[in-house]
């Protein structure tokens, strides 16, 4: 099955860095007309940054009314807050993490709904501590099986319209720290020894789980694990 996106529209909410960026260069390199939307405007060559802010409504409906006719969307936007146990959780972490990947992304499909194709694809980003149960871990988590549960109530719902999720594992990203940085080398190698496959996964492995999901038009309401084996 071809994989080319010649002809076609995506969006990329959260484009201007990490998987998200990978998912735009990815994406206008299948032959897509790429939009990488974020508060920076960054975008990758070859597709056009866009400045919005998933909290601020108004200019998430003027990003896609200058758009027009949308054919994938892909959300990867979110805010990082680091991993507060119970104790230590204030209502800014809530709010901030909430607000940035679930009502965002709600927010974003809902105001997108007058330009998207009729067979569009909508591709949300949770990740494996949804599943993946630890200290420190219930903010990322519960918002993460949020976002699972939203993608597959949306496949229904809005069908034939296709909504499926991306959950990665470890990805080496800003999320871990600097580039190059000694925090994220070591961060990186300590939960690569603890995978499978040794290593974390690129943003670029990422991307061509997003790809396969918009390319397909029998993929829809799935929830696909990109983790290197990080829930075994
Ligand atoms: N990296 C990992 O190890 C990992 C693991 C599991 C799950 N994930 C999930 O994968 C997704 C992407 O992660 P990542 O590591 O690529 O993150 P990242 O590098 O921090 O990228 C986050 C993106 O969100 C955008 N963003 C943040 N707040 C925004 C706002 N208010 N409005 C618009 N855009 C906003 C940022 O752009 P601007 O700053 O330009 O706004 C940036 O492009 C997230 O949902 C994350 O939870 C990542």
């Amino acid at each position: 099955m071809s994989t080319s996106l010649e002809g076609q529209s995506v969006v990329v909410v959260g484009g201007s860095t990490g998987i998200g960026w990978a998912v735009a260069e990815t994406t206008a390199k299948a032959g897509a007309r790429t939009f990488a939307l974020g508060r920076s405007g960054r975008a990758p060559e070859g597709t056009q940054g866009m400045v919005a802010d998933v909290t601020d409504l108004p200019s998430m409906k003027a990003a896609f009314a200058r758009i027009g006719q949308i054919h994938h969307i892909a959300y990867t936007a979110w805010s990082r807050q680091g991993a507060p146990s119970l104790g230590t959780l204030t209502s800014d972490h809530l709010q901030q993490t909430f607000d940035a990947k679930l009502f965002g992304a709600l927010h974003a499909v809902r105001l997108a709904l007058p330009y998207l194709d009729p067979l569009a694809s909508i591709t949300f980003t949770s990740g494996q501590v949804s599943r993946r149960y630890g200290v420190g871990s219930v903010l990322k988590g519960s918002v993460n099986a949020a976002v699972d549960s939203a993608g597959k109530h949306l496949a229904k719902e809005l069908a034939p319209r296709r909504v499926n999720v991306i959950s990665p594992g470890v990805t080496d990203t800003a999320q871990w720290g600097e580039a190059g940085s000694a925090k994220r080398l070591e961060a990186l190698e300590r939960i690569a020894a603890a995978l499978p496959i040794k290593r974390v996964a690129t943003p670029e492995e990422l991307a061509s789980a997003y790809l396969f999901v918009m390319a397909n038009p029998f993929v829809t309401g799935a929830v696909f694990d990109i983790n290197g084996g990080g829930l075994l």
